[in-house]
């Protein structure tokens, strides 16, 4: 059986990893990685396959920035020979990123099984790229892993039959149960000269957040005032990077850093005293971590992480978000929150329901056509 699985962005290597490696220990699979390119700085690609100890995909399509449509088109233009000359038997394809969506387009359409992992989540905001990658994924998969019952739910709601879908449990905390131990060891507040649960860690990319100019320079001004209370520092994602236009804040102890590596990060935010951030994978991390989390948001596609109480929404305004950097060490969960299947064992439920699908490829074939 041969699996092919396509990334292209930050956060799909951090979902590759532990499938690539629960692959690896089955024997049985062949599994081919794919990697779109869409990410390319070292900090962003490179040294994470490094940190996640999984080899570097051996084919690269390299289709780099550029709008959405072009990025898209640009996919599924180099993936389509790809996929005509290796003909895997399934298609993995994670989260809802541009390549998420482009991949899942070219094997529906050349009717090899798709299997999308971290399905049905929903934020219900057609506005953010990410609600529409992963809703059209979700449409063209054949197997819906799912991270949580909620997400099931939403899947059951839009007609997806149930047959389609698998509770599995949530891919990025696999990744985070395998790297913890080495991430702990690493120390990383304290090789900043920083003392656990005092600093606040920020990340923020989303456009809604940092493409408008105004929002913004309220946002840093903002972050720069919650470093007066301790320091705050910000690992800075390149699209982020290109919308800082002359600021450069006031107080050293607000500081901007280039993306970090996967291990150092889990590292400084599992002693955190706060996070800031609008990506969806730290709100579920520092949920498993039980560290309290401000979500830059006015809503999310991950609404367990605020139902199980370390992660709250806040709207991008400075008052807003001081009130709730001020009461959330209430938010914190000592031992972390325990949630059904955020345990380090989904991968291997995803290879189990792959194993089962070893059929011949004919067979295969008729099935769809009769279903
Ligand atoms: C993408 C995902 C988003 C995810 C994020 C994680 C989509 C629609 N969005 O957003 O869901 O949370 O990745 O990082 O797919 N850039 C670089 N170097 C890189 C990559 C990007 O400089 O290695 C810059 C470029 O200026 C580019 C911009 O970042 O134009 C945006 O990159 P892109 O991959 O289009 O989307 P992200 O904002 O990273």
């Amino acid at each position: 059986m041969r699996v092919l699985s396509v990334v292209g962005a930050r956060p799909n290597f951090l979902k590759l990893a532990p499938v690539d490696r629960a692959l690896v220990q089955s024997q049985e699979v062949e599994h081919i990685v794919v990697h779109t390119g869409q990410h390319y700085d070292r900090e962003m690609s490179d040294d994470l396959f490094h940190d996640l100890q999984i080899p570097p995909p051996v084919i690269n399509l390299a289709v780099g920035s550029s709008s959405h449509a072009h990025q898209t088109a640009a996919v599924m233009q180099r993936l389509d020979p790809v996929l005509a000359e290796l003909e895997p038997d399934v298609v993995l394809v994670y989260g809802d990123v541009n390549s998420t969506l482009a991949a899942a387009l070219v094997a529906a359409k050349m009717g090899i099984r798709v299997g999308h992992v971290e399905a049905g989540l929903r934020s219900r905001d057609w506005t953010m790229p990410e609600e529409i990658n992963r809703t059209v994924t979700d449409r063209l998969s054949d197997l819906l892993f799912v991270p949580s019952r909620e997400a099931a739910a939403n899947l059951l709601a839009e007609g997806v039959p149930e047959s389609r879908i698998h509770f599995v449990g949530n891919i990025m905390i696999d990744s985070l149960v395998h790297a913890l131990p080495l991430a702990r060891e690493l120390h990383a507040a304290a090789s900043m000269g920083l003392t656990p649960r005092r600093y606040t860690v920020v990340t923020l990319h989303r456009p809604s957040n940092v493409d408008d100019p105004a929002t913004f320079t309220k946002l840093l001004e903002t972050m720069g005032e919650l470093s007066q209370g301790g320091p705050v520092i910000f690992p800075m994602h390149p699209r982020t990077k290109a919308c800082l236009i002359r600021y450069s804040p006031a107080n050293p102890d607000f500081r901007i850093l280039d993306p970090l590596g996967y291990v150092e990060m889990l590292s400084l935010v599992a002693t955190a005293g706060l996070v800031v951030t609008d990506s969806g994978g730290l709100q579920e991390e520092t949920t498993f971590l039980g560290v309290p989390c401000l979500t830059v948001r006015h809503n999310t596609e991950r609404p367990i992480t605020c139902t199980a109480g370390t992660n709250e929404l806040v709207t991008p305004s400075r008052n807003a978000i001081l009130q709730a950097a001020n009461r959330a060490h209430r938010r914190r969960m000592e031992g972390g929150a325990r949630l059904e299947h955020w345990d380090g064992a989904a991968a291997g439920r995803i290879v189990e329901v792959l194993l089962t699908l070893r059929t011949p490829r004919h067979q295969a074939a008729l099935e769809t056509a009769i279903a």
